[in-house]
């Protein structure tokens, strides 16, 4: 039968080391790089949230503390607000700290692969099934992308993987999925291949860093052999979960920035800069003229 258990928990694995961010990343964690006011982590957070998960687990590694920082109480900062009166900044904080008890954090000791980091969080998951958020990617969509999966999941159960359409010769960065018949309002996945050689991509449907998976994952992943990249893959993890369990791609119909790269980043600034009734009347004038200027 199934699986149709209800998602409470998310995984987010942060301990990537964000070279293509470096200097800043130095010392700074790439997840915790600002999107206008808030960290890039904190737009995945409330991604998560509002598709209902309930508990949220950090695969995080050296150098992460801040995480942890910023989803706790900041006493010094509180107090500090409270005295001066500054009501509205003491109201995004507020808003911004999860319920006591909701958060887990666990590290991936060595960078092993995205597979790796996943398996990392086997304990804290336990044995029921679970969403997984890459944190390099934001999305921007009504519904979200992981309450869009949940609707799907309610349909259809088993495992969900989101997914975008990509240009043909681009498909060798992403993991590829093969199409099959429809399902709800998603179709069954046939097969998966990570980062395929030019030309041999199933689909133009490329994994975008949104799943549900079952908690069977978690024992192919402890034998998992390095794939692609000399990491541990979970694409090669999933598809031999595939034999056995279905899996349905979700497509996303909103906007993704990938944040890992320095263009998703600046556009995602711009894009939710221009989202802000305080800032976009400041800043729109003049993103037009630097565009026009650029002629
Ligand atoms: C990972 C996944 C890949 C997916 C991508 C989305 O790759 O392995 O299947 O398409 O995220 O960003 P990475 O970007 O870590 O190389």
């Amino acid at each position: 039968m199934t699986d149709k258990r209800k998602v409470r928990k998310a995984v987010f694995p942060v301990a990537g080391l964000g070279t293509r961010f470096l200097p800043a990343t130095k010392s700074v964690p790439k997840e915790m790089l600002t999107v206008v006011d808030k960290p890039i982590i904190q737009y995945v957070v409330d991604e998560a949230l509002e598709a209902g998960i309930e508990h949220f687990v950090f695969v995080t590694g050296r150098n992460k503390h801040v995480i942890e920082d910023y989803f706790d109480i900041h006493f010094e900062l509180q107090q500090t607000l409270r005295e001066r009166s500054k009501k509205a900044e003491m109201t995004i904080l507020a808003e911004q700290l999860p319920k006591a008890g909701t958060v887990s954090f666990t590290r991936q000791q060595e960078p092993l692969g995205l597979g790796h980091a996943v398996w990392c969080a086997r304990e804290i998951v336990g044995n029921e099934p679970f969403a997984l958020l890459l944190p390099d990617m934001i999305m921007r969509g009504e519904p979200g992308c992981m309450r869009g999966m949940i609707d799907l999941y309610a349909q259809s159960g088993g495992n969900i993987i989101a997914v975008e359409e990509c240009a043909p010769d681009q498909a060798h960065k992403y993991g590829i999925v093969g199409v099959g018949e429809t399902v709800g309002d998603g179709f069954r996945i046939t097969s998966m291949v990570e980062k395929p050689a030019r030309g041999t991509a199933p689909s133009n449907f490329f994994i975008n860093g949104r799943y549900i998976l079952q908690p069977e994952i978690f024992s192919i992943l402890e034998d998992q052999e390095r794939g692609a990249g000399n990491e541990i893959q979970l694409t090669d993890a999933m598809l031999k979960l595939l034999k056995s369990q279905d899996f349905a791609g979700y497509v996303f119909r909103g906007e993704t920035y990938d944040c890992g790269a320095k263009d998703g980043f600046i556009l995602a600034n711009v894009a939710f800069a221009l989202e802000r009734d305080d800032i976009r009347p400041h800043v729109e004038a003049q993103f037009k003229a630097l565009v026009q200027g650029l002629k």
